[in-house]
Formats: C-alpha cells, sequence, structure tokens
C-alpha cells in the first residue's frame, strides 16, 4: 500500500514537473489563437487567460508536445486533434438540476410569470450536453407549459450538441440527477420521464418534441431571436470582461420587454452597466430582468 501512495506521489510531482517545465508565455498563447482564429474560425482571444493557460497546458502534456509551435503545428494541420483541443477547452460540465436552489428558484417564481403567455421562447447559451434544457422541460411538463413553449440550446462544442441532441444520462449519473430533482421541488420520480436502455437513462420523446439543438459561437455569432427567458449559466465565467459584456449585450438585445435572464452561481454583471441593462429579481438565484429603457 504504502509503495502505490509511494508511486502515486512520484508520478503526480512527474506530471507536475512536465507541466511547468513548459512554459508558455501570454505572447504565445495569443500568437496560437490568431492563428487558430484564421485557420478554423474559432476566436478564444477574449477568453479568461488563467483558465485557458491551463488548458492550453493540459493539451499540451496530452499531446506530448515538445513546445508551442509544435502543439500549434499539430492542432492547426489536422481537423481530427482541432476537435480534441475544442473538446479540451470547451469543459462541458454540468449535472441534471444542477444547483437545486436556482431550480427551485425557476418553478415557484419564473414559471408562473411564463403562465401569463399564450407561447413563449427560451434559450439555453452554452448547454453542454443538455442536462439543463431537460430538467427545466421537466419542470414546464410538471406545470402543464411545455406544449406552450420552444426550447433553443445552443453550443460550440460539436461532441457536446450530439450528446445533448440523444438525450441521454448515464447510469453512473442518475443516482445524482434524481437526488437533485427532488431537492429543486420534483414531486414524481425521474424514472417517469424516460427509461433504461442498455444501462444509461433515455428521455422519452415527448420532452424533447419542443427542443432545437444548435450551433452557436456566443463570442462571434449574433442574435438568437426574440426570447422570455435565457439561461445562461457557468459559462461567462471563461471569458475575459469584454467578451463578457459583448455576450451580455447580446442577451439583452434578444430578450422581450421585461424579459428573464439567468446567471450562474460563480457570475456577475459587473462588466456591464447593470442600471442600463437588467435588475436583479431574485438575488440568491441569479435570475434577472430585462429593465425597462427610459429615453430621455
Ligand atoms: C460548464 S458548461 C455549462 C453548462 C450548463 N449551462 C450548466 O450550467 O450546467 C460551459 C459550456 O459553455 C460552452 N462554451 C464555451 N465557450 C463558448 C462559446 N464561445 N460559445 C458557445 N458556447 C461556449 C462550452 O462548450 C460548455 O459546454
Amino acid at each position: 500500500m504504502s509503495f502505490l501512495i509511494g508511486w502515486l506521489n512520484q508520478e503526480r510531482r512527474r506530471k507536475k514537473f512536465m507541466l511547468e517545465a513548459v512554459v508558455i508565455s501570454e505572447k504565445d498563447i495569443e500568437k496560437l489563437s490568431e492563428r487558430i482564429y484564421e485557420t478554423h474560425g474559432y476566436d478564444f482571444r477574449g477568453y479568461a487567460q488563467a483558465s485557458y493557460k491551463r488548458r492550453i497546458h493540459n493539451v499540451h502534456f496530452k499531446l506530448k508536445c515538445k513546445n508551442i509551435q509544435e502543439l500549434s503545428d499539430k492542432i492547426l494541420n489536422g481537423r481530427n486533434l482541432f476537435d480534441s483541443f475544442l473538446a479540451a477547452l470547451s469543459v462541458p460540465v454540468t449535472d441534471m438540476f444542477r444547483d437545486p436552489i436556482f431550480f427551485r428558484g425557476l418553478k415557484t417564481h419564473v414559471l408562473p410569470h411564463l403562465k401569463s403567455y399564450p407561447f413563449f421562447k427560451i434559450w439555453h447559451a452554452g448547454c453542454a450536453t443538455g442536462e439543463e434544457v431537460y430538467s427545466l422541460a421537466i419542470f414546464l411538463q410538471e406545470a402543464g407549459l411545455l406544449q406552450r413553449a420552444m426550447i433553443y440550446a445552443t453550443d460550440f462544442n460539436p461532441n457536446a450538441l450530439s450528446r445533448a441532441k440523444s438525450g441521454v444520462i448515464h447510469k453512473k449519473d442518475f443516482n445524482k440527477s434524481q437526488i437533485n430533482y427532488k431537492l429543486a421541488g420534483g414531486m414524481k420520480d425521474l424514472s417517469h420521464y424516460g427509461a433504461f436502455k442498455n444501462g444509461d437513462f433515455v428521455f422519452e420523446e415527448q420532452l424533447r418534441e419542443k427542443m432545437t439543438f444548435a450551433s452557436h459561437n456566443l463570442v462571434q455569432d449574433g442574435s438568437f431571436g426574440v426570447m422570455n427567458l435565457i439561461l445562461c449559466r457557468n459559462t461567462l465565467i471563461y471569458f475575459g470582461k469584454r467578451v463578457q459584456m459583448r455576450v451580455l449585450r447580446l442577451f439583452n438585445d434578444s430578450l422581450v420587454h421585461r424579459g428573464i435572464f439567468c446567471l450562474g452561481f460563480k457570475e456577475s454583471l459587473d462588466c456591464i452597466d447593470e442600471e442600463q441593462h437588467f435588475e436583479t429579481w431574485l438575488l440568491n438565484e441569479k435570475i434577472y430582468k430585462k429593465r425597462i429603457r427610459v429615453k430621455i
């Protein structure tokens, strides 16, 4: 046992040394981002530096590159490697009913508000593998509102989107999903909304009918239509201030009068003039309403 622990520690130190041994400067990252933009059209130039740099280091290590030039050549010359690079940068980490307090707030306050519309549109931006989308669809169904909804779910990671479309929860995640659902105020059993197939849980077709999954890059693309509710949770955190501002303006412009906007718990509206754009509706849940702009 002590031999195993010793070996693991040694391995950890070796990996740390390898990561630290390759010095990737800000300038290197800037150049790499420029070349990625020119070659593949993805714009990472405005991403928050610390986490972006950490992920580049990880890919560098995984692909066993000797220097940044080698990494750059590898990912710029092959579409397959670029797709893996994109997947490594995109962090599609999510959960069913992630932050149950937030979903409880949606259920208690936002759904009754949506009830006043005969028809409404929802945009999940940065939806990753779709768990957030299915979570809200379940609550809409329980409130008798799913038939009035059009749900758009977007991300720039094609692998994440195709998993989202398939509507599958891995067997190992099902219990946690069930617990989160109950904590968020779910009244049934999650298994009511689908069935186990080959060990994994697959959501029923009826839940998926109102969903459209599409590729959309928040840094570069325009509005997705006029929405009643926009959720962009745990995504802005990866962007630098300038990009955050652009994306928040895009959301503000994409909302109907008094439309609703939801952020992740670690995110804020600090980078834009909040007074001009949004007003806080539910403080703890990070749910906002589009502010009425008074023209003088
Ligand atoms: C941590 S996940 C958030 C998933 C979900 N919203 C949640 O809160 O559980 C962040 C997602 O943002 C996506 N993302 C990052 N940069 C993006 C961009 N420029 N345009 C669209 N999506 C982006 C990633 O691909 C990833 O799936």
